[in-house]
Parts: C-alpha cells; structure tokens; sequence
C-alpha cells in the first residue's frame, strides 16, 4: 500500500467517525475539507463514465430506436416456446408459431375493411406471416385499410418529413391505389398523404414520404393504409420513420440521443441486463438474428413481457456508439438464462463460445480477411469498431447451480486465446481465472446508498480485478427518480470517482423508460425509477440524470486526496419495506465530497453534496498551491425539497444552474444549498504570476453572476443566497431567436445564437427586408412554437427587450397570429405582432421592466391563433 493510498483510507475512517449517532447536526458546526492538490493518488479511469442499455421499458420498440409503427411485423401475437437447454441447439432457426386472430395487436381495422394474419402468405421465413387486408367493401365514399396508433400515439411535428415503407401484394382484380396518410386520432386532421401504386400478384417493397406543414405538434395521431379500390390486399413490415439522429437510415430518435450526447458517455454497456440472457434458451439475444436487411429479422420475445422486432440489432448497437463517440462494452449470452435453465462447461457450452467469439469478429473484424467482418461490411459498415471489454453473462450469482466459475473459464480462455488485447469482466466473483474486472451491482433507497457511500475507500487493491459498476440506481421516485434519488447517486458518485482506480466504469440503469403508461396491462414500464423519460412526441432528464451529466462533464484526470473533519450527520428513515412495518431512522453523512485535477489545465473540480434540510457552510483549504483565483465556476442542482422531480409535463423543472463565483482562494467558506450538488471549479494559479494570494477568503455568494448555460442547461435551478449584499450588475444578454451563430449588431453588441428556449422550432428567412429597425438582420431568424424562455441570471431588477416581427409568407393580415405571453408574472394577452408593429415586415420592440427573485428570467408563450413567435430577447440589468 502506497502513502497516497493510506492517505486515502484515513479519510474513510475520518468519514466514518463522523457517522456516529449523536454526532455533529447540518448546523452546529462548519466541516472544513483539506485538498492536497500536489498528491494526486491515482489517475481517474478514462473509461469511467457510461450508459448502460437493455430492452426495457420501451427502451427500444417506443423508445430510442426510430421506427413509429407498433408491431410493424405483425409477430406480437406469436405463441412464445420456451426452449430450454437440452433441447435448443443455438446454431439452428427455430420460427415462432402465430395466434392467428383477425384482431392483430395495436392494428385496427378502417372503414369496411376485415383485417386477418395470415400464415399461409409470409413474406419469408423471418417473417412467417402477414396481414391480410380485406377491403371487397371498399369504395370512393367509405376507404377502407388499416390504421396503428404507435407506441402510445405517433408524433407529428411540424414542417417534418416522415419515411415510409411497406412491402405488399394485392390478388388478381385490385387496380389501387393505396392512399398512406397520417391522420389524427380522431379523423379530423389530416397531417400529410401519398398514393402508392403498382401492387401485384408478387410481394414488393413500396416506400415514400410524408411530409407535414406548419402544424402544432401533437401525439394523438394514427397512421393509415386505406384504398377505396376493393379488393384483397397482403402487408409485411409497414414502417414509418421520422428524421433520425445523424440521419441515419433505420436510425434512432433525435431528442433521446441529444439528451445522451450530452452527458459525454464512453461506453454504452449492452444488451443487457436481462435482455441478453432471455428467460430460456430460445429467447436469449441471439445476434446473428438481429443483423443483415430488417425484413429478414425475425425477432424475439424480450424477457420483459414484449415482442422484439429486433430493427435495433447489433449493428445498429454499435453504431449508436459510434455516433456518441464511445465503445460498446459487450455482454455475451454465457450458457444461463433468467429462469434458472443452464449448461455446464464443457462440450455443450462450445456453441455458445463460439457464438460469442463470431460477435466479437462481428463488431471488430477485418472486412477483407475475417468471415463475419466481411458480413458487417456487407450489412454496411466496412470500418470495425474500437472493442476492449467482453461481459460473460449478466448476473451469475443468480445461478444457483454454480456452473458460472467453469463457464467464464470456458469463455475466458477462449476469448484471450484469440484476443488477448480484450478485458474479460465477471457478473459474479470467480476462482478458476482471474477476472480483468467484476461487475457488481447496487439497486438502493437513499438511506443505503448514502450509508454505503465509503465502501470502495477501504476496498483493498492489491487484486487484479477492478470493479465495474455496471447497473446502480438510488431508486426513488417513479418513473424516473426524483432529488432524493439524484442526492443518493451523488454521494455514491463521490465515492466511485474517488475511488476510480479501482471502480474504473460505471453506468446508471435502467437508462429509459417510456411514461405513457405507467401502470395495468400491457404498460409501459416494468422497472421504476429510470435515467430518462419520454413519450410518443418529447423527452426529458430526471435529476439523476443531470448528477450524472454534471459528473460526466466535469473531472480532472487525476484524483485528489480529501481530508474532511466534522461531516455532520442527518437523520434519514428508509422506505417502508416489502413486509410493511415502521422503518428505524438512521443517521447518515449530510456531507459528501470528491476532488479531481486536470493536469494540463491545473482546474480542480470540488463535488460536494448537501443531503440536508438546511444549507450548510463548508470552509476549503487548498494545500499545494500558490494561490488559487479568486473567481471560478460552479455548477449546482439543488432542490427545495427532496420529492422535486422533474417529469413529461414539467421536463426542466430542476436543472443544473451553471455560475460565475466570487470570493473562491487557498482557503474560502461556501454555503451550500439544502438539498443540493456542486461541482466547484477552482483554478490555482502558476506560481509568480503576479497575481494576489488570496487567503482566507469569505465568499460573497450575492456577487454569483450565472454564466450562459450550455444547450442542455436550459433553466437554473434556484440557488438561496446568503444575507443581501451590494450585487454587481450582471452583463447583458442578447439572444437572436432562430440563429445558428452569434452575430453583432450595429452598435457592436453580441447577440447570442438560438438558445434558452423550451419547445418550438426555428427558421431563416435570410433574404427578407425589415423596417422600423436599425438591425433588420435580428429579424431574419425566428423562434416559433415555443412554451417558454428562461435565463439565469442573479436576482435583481431587469429590463427585457422583445422582439417581433411578422415575416410569415402564411400570415396575411391582423388577427392570424395571435398569442399571449408572460414575462415574470406581467402578462401580455392576446398579443398580434401584425397589429403591433402596423404590418408585416415592420419591427416592434415590446419593453419590460421585472425583477428576478429565483435567479432566472422567464417567458412563457400561450398561442391562441397560429404559432407565437420571437425573434430576439435582450436581458439588460436595470441600473
Ligand atoms: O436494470 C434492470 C435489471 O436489473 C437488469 O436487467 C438486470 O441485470 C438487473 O437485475
């Protein structure tokens, strides 16, 4: 054990003491932490950060993955076998049997039409069935076809162009053609149509676009296939597609994967979780069936109660990684599946070894030189993919049989036999290898994941394996978890970063969960308090979520040994369990902490964490450097109380608020907020460079000045300040609504690109000529569509600027646009930017003076006729 180490484990105990019933309460005393900013004691993983992914909850099918079409390939009414080991052979295809009904799930029939699966006119093996649409009823007055709600609704945005394709065959006498159209719910709206035309006696694949106009998103919508040509009609495979992220042909959703881009991950763990594993034999991820044309995938039963179309397969696995910029960490079926069936080492395992040694040959193989590298070449990816770390099996503690130590054996010796760069991970401890790492996982309330949050301090390191944490959840809060859960995944955070040496990944799970429906038959969510949540039509972060993505965003490289003193404690009672009864309160730290360094740029990021009801001063020393500058940044999520959340209809409620501080030095006193996570970044200066030491600072949190918020920190969340204090007038703002650059305007003020707002869409109209204006070019890009605005700003008085223009080819005279908007509590009803400014064309400046009593200036839009629209803010601090 090294002297850092040691360092390192006194901290624990000093931690620890300060536990003790009776101890210290958030008020009584200031806790003081000492870094040692020249110690660093280990680097932190370069891997640490990532996602964890499996199919749950819609995480796919209604979730990430693009298609909108619910049972696309009319297999959820297969007859799920259960196959179990002695009698599945992994190398053979075995095709589900269908429950032939003529009420085929999630498709109903439209006007006339008689709808029926049909099983004796599949489009191939794979798809062993298809739908038989009887439409001899059909007619010009009454269409008749077929009509798919989605995953609980289909989305419809504006000025959006959807893709879509079916394959399909007619019997002799059908003239056409098919109409496809999305339409709403209940048939009043209709958002966009094509003919489709050229059905025959063969099947073939049709495709086209629908694309809609300026319409108000919304999610209560079908898609159709009618005709009003009778005759009878066969369909496979019928797939709507909105724009993906990247484009991608058989892509994923924009807005989740924007939400992932952010956080910065570096590994995505996958497929599972249980997915891999299946309940039997027959039904774990078997991916060679999950690769080549989608038409060709026959699917499978998910071990969570729903049909697999399997359109997110490997390939497009890995290709999710690729366009976040980080690695597939990858789990292998290892011969266990979820109900308890197994195979020993030894001959039987073979197949499966096999099938995991062509996988790894799959994702990393050469396409010219290798079999299955040559097929994902084929399938469209002619690149590999960066590949390190394998995962035998998911679980095995739960194989009461104790046939896992043989088989990772099995696995491991052949995977290192062949790839010997490979890092080979365990789901359980084992003895007959040294695994490079073991996976463990931590599902807990917040009381156990506060209460354990010193456990890898005291782990000892002279084993090989590191630790993955490959799934942990502070479960609180459903669906997704709420302040409390986030304030108990980030002391657990704390702890496996400053213990990254050893703890060298980890990954929050569940990662989605759709909330449409949240509970009874067929709902969406089997598994409470999930990363992220979102809906047919938008999506949104839990305050886990930003815990993660403020620890994801901000670390150094290296780890900083922490002596802490006088952690107080804060009472907590558990949840009431299972069995009922009245839980015992325990004492818990209030305070949590973790300290890293960016060794080239010298910046020192400070975590701390304030699980109390009150705010709580903290003093810092830094030892080890000159000075440190007296302004930094901090980050801080913080909360009034800990059932805050933030959910499908309030989406941003608690965010992070990104500020400028103050006061910061060698040595400073900071309160934190109650309920809350900061992340300070503190900057040492080089030596002799002229700058003050500053000593002993007390900080003026008054004089915090929020800093422009990255894209995905769109709102603050209310940071208390101490006793008033003179605040120094913050800069002002100028945002050009709709931009994609900042640009200057006549008088050389900055006007910031698009950003602060929630909802909506922006467009250019590059060309236009606006009166009434010095700056016509302010007007030439608008935000439309918008439910609100907000900046943080520090508490104070302000006047806001806004300002319109009508420059909408579709609005022709007063009265066709009309909407209200509310600027901190002044509201503005029925407000017609024509009527206002005297005509299109013509700017007008609405001017607002209001004063910010939570740190943020807020907008809001109500439309009434037509979309609002905005065209630029400015935020000018009242002197
Ligand atoms: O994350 C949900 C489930 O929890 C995973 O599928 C499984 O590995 C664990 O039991």
């Amino acid at each position: 054990m090294n002297a850092s180490r040691q360092f390192l484990f006194s901290l624990g105990l000093i931690v620890l003491s300060a536990t003790a019933p009776g101890d210290l309460h958030a008020a009584d005393a200031m806790p003081t932490l000492e870094i040692e900013a020249g110690q660093a004691t280990a680097r932190v993983s370069p891997m640490f950060h990532g996602l964890m992914t499996e199919e749950i909850n819609f995480s796919y099918e209604g979730g990430i993955y693009g298609e909108l079409i619910r049972n696309r390939s009319f297999k959820a009414d297969a007859v799920n076998a259960s196959i179990k080991s002695d009698a599945y052979d992994p190398t053979q295809y075995y095709p589900v049997e269908i429950a032939v009904s003529n009420t085929p799930k999630f498709w109903r029939a439209v006007g006339g039409a008689a709808l029926m699966l049909d099983t004796n006119t599949p489009l191939n093996e794979a798809l062993n069935v298809s739908l038989k649409l009887d439409a001899s009823a059909a007619s010009r007055e009454s269409p008749a076809g077929i009509a798919n709600g989605g995953y609980w609704g289909i989305p419809v945005k504006p000025k959006t162009t959807y893709q879509v394709s079916f394959f399909a065959k007619a019997a002799k006498g059908f003239t056409g053609p098919l109409t496809v159209s999305l339409e709403s719910t209940d048939g009043k709206t209709t958002f966009a149509d094509a003919q489709i035309t050229g059905l025959g006696g063969e099947w073939k694949r049709f495709e086209t676009k629908l694309t809609t106009k300026r319409v108000e998103p919304s999610k209560d919508n079908v898609f159709k296939i009618t005709t009003t040509a009778p005759g009878m009609i066969w369909l496979q495979q019928v797939s709507l597609f909105p724009p993906t992220y990247h484009n991608r042909p058989n892509g994923n959703r924009r807005d989740i994967m924007e939400l992932l881009a952010a956080m910065q991950p570096k590994f995505l763990r996958l497929p599972g979780g249980n997915y891999v594993e299946g309940n039997y034999f027959n039904q774990h991820f078997n991916w060679k069936e999950t690769i080549g044309p989608v038409e060709q995938r026959p699917g499978h039963a998910s071990c969570w109660g729903y049909w697999s179309t399997d359109g997110l397969g490997l390939l497009e696995y890995a290709e999710w990684c690729e366009d976040l910029k980080m690695e597939p960490v990858l789990a292998v079926f290892a011969g266990y599946a979820l109900r308890g069936d197994h195979v020993e080492a030894g001959a039987k395992l073979e197949p499966y070894v096999q099938e995991a040694l062509d996988e790894i040959e799959y994702l990393t193989g050469d396409a010219a030189t290798t079999k299955w590298g040559a097929r994902r070449a084929k399938d469209g990816h002619l690149a590999a993919f960066p590949l390190h770390y394998i995962e035998i099996g998911n679980e095995d503690f739960f194989d009461r049989s104790r046939s896992y130590d043989g088989r990772f054996a099995q696995f491991y010796d052949a995977i290192k036999a062949k790839y010997p760069q490979l890092q080979v991970i365990a789901t359980t401890p084992v003895k007959s290898r040294v695994a490079d790492l073991v996976d463990e996982h931590y599902y807990r309330n917040q009381q156990e994941m506060e209460s354990q949050s010193q456990m890898y301090d005291t782990r000892g390191r002279t084993n090989h394996t590191k630790v993955f944490v490959g799934e942990w959840a502070t479960r609180v809060g459903s669906p997704t978890p709420n302040m409390a859960g986030a304030l108990g995944d980030a002391a657990w955070l704390c702890c496996m970063e400053r213990n990254s040496d050893l703890v060298v990944m980890e990954c929050f799970a569940p990662l989605f969960v759709n909330v449409s429906q949240l509970g009874g038959p067929g709902r969406s969510m089997q598994w409470e308090s999930d990363l992220i949540g979102y809906d047919a039509l938008t999506s949104y972060g839990s305050p886990s979520y930003y815990v993660e993505k403020m620890f994801d965003q901000n670390h150094g490289d290296v780890i900083l040994p922490v002596k802490a003193q006088g952690i107080p404690t804060v009472e907590q009672t558990p949840p009431v369990g299972r069995r009922g009864g009245t839980p015992t309160p325990r004492r818990v730290p209030g305070l949590y902490y973790s300290a890293t360094r960016d060794t080239a740029k010298g910046t020192i990021y400070l975590k701390l964490v304030n699980v109390a009801d009150a705010p709580q001063p903290v003093s810092v020393t830094i030892n080890g450097v000159d000075s440190v500058a007296r302004t930094g940044e901090a980050v801080v999520l913080a909360a009034d109380n800990p059932q805050e959340t933030d959910s499908i209809q309030d989406p941003v409620k608690l965010v992070p608020a990104a500020m400028r501080i103050n006061g910061l030095g060698a040595r400073f006193t900071r309160t934190l907020p109650k309920f809350s996570v900061t992340i300070f970044k503190l900057q040492p200066r080089p030596r002799h460079s002229g700058a003050s030491i500053v000593a002993a600072a007390n900080v003026n949190q008054a004089e915090d000045a929020a800093i422009a918020p990255t894209p995905t920190m769109i709102a603050p969340a209310p940071i208390p300040a101490p006793a008033p204090a003179a605040v120094r007038p913050a800069p002002p703002v100028r945002i050009k609504a709709g931009a994609s650059e900042p640009v200057k305007d006549s008088e050389g003020n900055l006007w910031l690109a698009d950003q602060g707002f929630d909802g909506g869409e922006t467009t250019e109209r590059p060309d236009i000529q606006v009166a009434n204006t010095k700056n016509p070019d302010i007007y030439r890009t608008e935000h439309y569509g918008m439910d609100s605005f907000s900046w943080p700003v520090p508490n104070g008085k302000y006047v806001v600027k806004l300002h319109f223009a009508e420059t909408f080819e579709g609005i022709n005279g007063p009265g066709e646009r009309v909407f209200s908007f509310d600027v901190q509590g002044r509201q503005f009803k029925d407000f017609d930017v024509w009527a206002k400014a005297g005509g299109p064309m013509r700017a007008y400046v609405e001017t607002v003076n209001v004063e910010a009593t939570n740190n943020v200036i807020k907008v809001t839009f109500t439309p009434k006729v037509e979309n609002p629209q905005i065209n630029g803010i400015e935020i000018i601090p009242a002197t």
